[in-house]
């Protein structure tokens, strides 16, 4: 068999990369207790020692078994347990009762991670061996699918910590908050033309099966605000009774807002919520004074700089509504990402599009098990852009594609204004 490349040199630096992948979903967990990486807070959430697992028996079920000679699982039972929504797979834990397993303990799940990991670095130690392109494929899947995972276990464990009355901390600050901003800056308005643009993935360099083909959009002149709407204009939005406006929300949004008694972002605290008393001397800070912020540092004043966060689409619809604006479809979004002088385009908030997440034209799965992985779930939720504080670096680009569904709020989303022109 040819190869175009010297493989060994791209064997070796996969290897790295597995490495430090794995290493950092570790790290992630070091912070936090046996107890707090067994808990699940509602069935979106998933427990931290979960994702451990689950991203462990991803590679152990599309690589290992399927490619490596005399792989021996683990504990064979794990496939049960830690298979998440693979129905090709058979049957698996109900996702709302991953936080009762106790058992396996998360020492055990720390051997299976090393058990799996040694396995894996053996088989891409002779890449000569096997059918490296497929290999390749598979373990940049894997690797980008644990980076996703550890997102989601920085959202889920802060949801955790949020339902504790004394809202502790991830991980303490490792210096003071920063300093309020007295005045927002006011919203700089960049003008796109529009017209026929390519989006999608193009080039090398992995992607999603969601973010393909590219293919050609056709867009109306459009202005895409230069920032992230942030903490002090949706202060404003609160002030001006956001909240309490049928008239500025969709049907299904009022609907939530009244149902779930929403007044603010999901980890605001009103000034006179009982839990700030019992932060006392832990909480770090004097008896506070407007807004405070539940999160990954504990509770801090709100900054007004500081990008919005944790909104449902329904939220961040309605304060587009209040602004005079829109959001911006996700191709506005995708096209304006390349255009110079934009600010804060990924590593703050995901940004919430007005774009269904759909399958773009020509799409189609991924082989084999993978088939599952994107093109299922794309019925009832809405795209998401950029790349949020807990989203790995380097992990998104351009034509990356984050969903959730609209009434969704765990996460680290929030949103960016758009008008037509
Ligand atoms: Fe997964």
């Amino acid at each position: 068999m040819m190869f175009s490349r010297p493989i060994a040199p791209v064997a070796s630096a996969l290897r790295e990369q597995f490495r430090t992948v794995r290493a950092a979903s570790l790290a992630l967990a070091a912070p936090l207790s046996a107890e707090d990486q067994c808990i699940q807070s509602m069935p979106d959430a998933s427990p931290t020692k979960w994702h451990l697992a689950h991203t462990t028996w991803f590679f152990e079920t599309v690589l290992l078994q399927p490619h490596a000679a005399g792989y021996r699982p683990f504990d064979a039972r794990f496939h049960y347990l830690f298979n998440s929504y693979y129905e090709a797979l058979g049957p698996r834990h109900p996702r709302p009762q991953r936080g009762l397993l106790t058992r396996p303990s998360l020492d055990e799940v720390h051997a299976y991670r090393r058990h799996v990991d040694e396995a894996v670095l053996a088989l891409l130690a002779a890449p000569e061996a096997l059918d490296w392109a497929a290999i390749e494929a598979i373990v940049a899947l894997g690797l980008n699918h644990e980076q996703q995972h550890q997102e989601l276990l920085l959202t889920d464990i802060l949801h955790a910590l949020s339902c504790n009355p004394l809202l502790p901390a991830y991980k303490p600050a490792s210096g003071p908050a920063r300093r309020l901003a007295a005045v927002p800056a006011e919203v700089r308005w960049l003008e796109q033309p529009g017209g026929t643009v390519e989006v999608g993935h193009a080039g090398e360099g992995f992607c999603f099966d969601n973010e393909t083909p590219r293919h050609a959009a056709l867009l109306r002149p459009y202005a895409i605000a230069d920032r992230l709407v942030n903490c002090g204009d949706f202060a404003q939005f609160i002030a001006d009774g956001g909240y309490r406006r049928p008239e500025l929300w969709l049907s299904d949004g009022w609907a939530t807002v009244q149902a779930q008694g929403w007044r603010h972002p999901a980890y605001w605290l009103e000034a006179d919520d009982p839990r700030i008393a019992t932060l006392g001397a832990g909480g770090g800070h004097a008896a506070p004074a407007g807004w405070q912020v539940f999160g990954l540092h504990g509770v801090r004043p709100m900054e007004a700089d500081a990008p919005v966060s944790q909104l449902s689409f329904y939220e961040a619809a309605a304060y587009a509504e209040w602004a005079g604006a829109r959001l911006p479809t996700e191709f506005e979004w995708e096209t304006a990402f390349d255009a110079p002088g934009i600010a804060q385009m990924s590593g703050h908030v995901w940004q919430w599009t007005r774009s269904s997440y759909d399958p773009y034209p020509g799409f189609r799965p991924l082989p084999g098990i993978a088939a599952e992985y994107n093109g299922k779930f794309m019925v009832g939720q809405l795209v998401l852009r950029g790349g949020s504080v807990a989203t790995p670096a380097g992990h998104t680009r351009s034509s990356y594609r984050n969903f959730f569904p609209p009434a969704a709020r765990w996460q680290f989303s929030g949103l960016r204004l758009a008008k037509d022109l």
